[in-house]
């Protein structure tokens, strides 16, 4: 018989009881609290699957929370990385590698004239809102409702707003995330809806000459999977060339995922500079800032700082050369196989959705997408996700899921990774099927 609920999480359900005692909620990171019936504890992952401590096993679509491109464990990468232990991690200084690997980015990113590594996400788009104020002189930023740059005091910022406090459509009100932020520090931020150039036109009119930058998730992939609507890319990067603005385009989620060239290269549309983390590691800690040398060279001038004790640490430079080799393999074999299988699964989850009479939505690219329930033929921006989706009903699909061996993020995203395979995606639908059927 099968086990549901906290059956089949006992022993996680003792681990969490002593995690508890030492980590605050029993995490290490707030993305993790609230998982229901409580946080699972994992022992291994190889390949698409993840194995908990329980010995529940689950065809894993949150990959790490995006991450692992090559599915987990590659051997190649593993391989690689192995052999580079003996020489040491950490220099202080430059090696080979690291040289190597911004030579590669530079050569496949568009707007990547010059990189500069770092570890996490949050802490590239720092460096990115940090050089484009300097470079332009200027101070505000212009940031998305439902985008989400990292959990910094200046940027973590109407990610999720509720409904009572969002304000109105087209001048939002301006939510920071946690409590304890410092309320100076999202002061320049202005919140604008995603995806409609007539109000960004309006604000940047009336933002005079102090816009310094505008970030955005190209494809909005925090709130549902939302790619821009035909021609508002294009707009966004003239709009910025004529106002002298400085575009971020966070390919976070989206570099190295939808393509080797990320979004901008899918899109085509090349912003001023990009911040790139998760698939370029396929599970090691990395990240850069990569974009024009005019404005990267500030940093080389010494004029801005960027630091970190673990950058360019050699396990992660070899692991996301590693990752590069492996993806550009075969002319780029590896995502020919994840669109084309991530494609597959979307069909077949629309199908069982369908089948089970249920308004399940499917949205986004073979690489990533997102499940939700509504009757909208298309969700264009934050407000379309949080007010007219059904997210009570779209968390207990993911919990069902779950019980059926299938893990997706908690917000309903699935990242489809290279090692997935045509199995993985007939069991997933069998396994979608007899969610819908219990939800
Ligand atoms: C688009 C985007 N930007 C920035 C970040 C922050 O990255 P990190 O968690 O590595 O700090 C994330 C993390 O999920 C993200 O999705």
């Amino acid at each position: 018989m099968k086990h549901t609920g906290k059956q089949r999480c006992q022993e996680s359900t003792r681990f969490f009881e002593l995690a508890k005692q030492f980590a605050p909620g029993g995490v290490h990171s707030n993305f993790r609290l609230g998982m229901k019936p409580v946080p699972l504890f994992y022992d291994r992952a190889q390949g698409s699957k993840l194995y908990d401590v329980d010995g529940n096993v689950y065809i894993d679509y949150a990959l790490g929370m995006g991450p692992a491109i090559l599915g987990h464990a590659p051997r190649t990468v593993i391989e690689a990385v192995a052999s580079s232990l003996g020489n040491g991690q950490l220099f202080g200084g430059q090696h080979r590698v690291e040289v190597k690997l911004s030579q590669e980015i530079s050569r496949l990113v568009p707007c990547a004239q010059k990189v500069r590594l770092s570890l996490t996400g949050s802490e590239a788009v720092q460096a990115a809102l940090r050089v484009a104020r300097a470079y332009t002189g200027r101070h505000k930023v212009i940031k998305f409702e439902g985008h989400y740059h990292g959990w910094c005091d200046n940027i973590y910022v109407s990610i999720n707003p509720e409904a009572q406090v969002m304000g109105p459509y087209d001048s939002p009100a301006t939510i920071p995330g946690s409590r304890g932020q410092d309320e100076l520090a999202y002061k320049h931020l202005q919140i604008l809806p995603w995806n409609d150039i007539e109000v960004l036109r309006r604000a940047v009119d009336a933002g005079g000459d102090d816009i310094a930058a505008i970030i955005m998730e190209p494809i909005m992939c925090n709130s549902s999977v939302i790619l821009p609507q035909p021609g508002y890319l294009e707009e966004v990067r003239d709009l910025c060339t004529r106002r002298g603005i400085v575009l971020i385009f966070d390919e976070v989620i989206t570099g190295f995922r939808i393509g080797l060239a990320g979004a901008q290269g899918y899109l085509k549309v090349t912003p001023d500079l990009a911040v790139f983390a998760k698939a370029l590691g396929t599970g090691f800690p990395i990240s850069c800032v990569a974009g024009l040398s005019r404005i990267m060279d500030l940093f080389g001038k010494g004029e801005v700082m960027h630091g970190g004790t673990y950058n360019t640490n050699v396990v992660s430079c070899v692991a996301a050369m590693s990752t590069l080799e492996e993806l550009g393999r075969d002319n780029g074999l590896a995502y020919e196989r994840l669109h084309h299988i991530g494609s597959r699964l979307m069909e077949e989850l629309r199908k069982a959705g369908r089948q089970a009479g249920t308004n399940l939505h499917v949205q986004g690219l073979g690489s990533v997408f997102h499940t939700t329930f509504t009757d909208q033929p298309e969700l264009t921006n934050y407000r379309d996700y949080y007010l007219r989706c059904d997210l009570s009903r779209q968390s207990r699909f993911v919990e069902i899921l779950m019980e059926e061996g299938v893990r997706i993020t908690s917000r309903g995203t699935w990242f489809l990774s290279s090692a997935h395979t045509e199995n993985d995606i007939e069991s997933t639908a069998q396994a979608a099927a007899i969610a819908l059927g219990r939800l």
